[in-house]
């Protein structure tokens, strides 16, 4: 089983962004975490983040064949990206939406995502653990 970690606009200065909203661990933290979660059930895992929209299309286009669920975090472009959203369709991979933030108490435009719809499931405002947690739902999904 192979999975990517996709993650988004701004996720990159996770660590110093905010740490109020994000806390205070790195995005290089929650990708080392994810890794020693996947060796421990023979999982393969790639982390990819980008700030720009047409890398993560391409990523997502790429990943068809190769890649049986992703874990994203769209960043700001969950609440702006029709484009993320039909790449994902598109290949048909199974993925689990990520936020680490509360995106529900915050500002009302980000209480929309052109992704949950379509995701597996989401889950949201439990800190960088949410990666963790997604993982570990998106493997039982996968195995069964
Ligand atoms: C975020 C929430 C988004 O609204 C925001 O634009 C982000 C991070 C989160 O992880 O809480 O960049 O996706």
């Amino acid at each position: 089983m192979h999975i990517l970690l996709l993650n988004g606009p701004n996720l990159n200065l996770l660590g110093t962004r905010q740490p109020d909203l994000y806390g205070q661990i790195r995005l290089e933290d929650i990708e080392n975490s994810l890794k020693d979660l996947a060796q421990q059930k023979n999982v393969a895992v790639s982390c990819c983040q980008s700030n720009a929209e047409h890398e993560i299309i391409e990523r997502i286009h790429k990943s068809k064949g190769v890649i049986d669920g992703i874990i994203i975090n769209p960043a700001a472009y969950t609440h702006t990206s029709v484009a993320i959203r039909d790449a994902l369709a598109g290949v048909a991979i199974p993925f689990v939406e990520v936020h680490i933030s509360n995106v529900h108490q915050r500002e009302n435009f980000r209480h929309h995502s052109y992704f949950s719809d379509i995701a597996i499931g989401t889950i949201v405002g439990l800190g960088a653990k949410g990666y963790d947690y997604a993982f570990d739902a998106l493997v039982t999904t996968l195995q069964k």
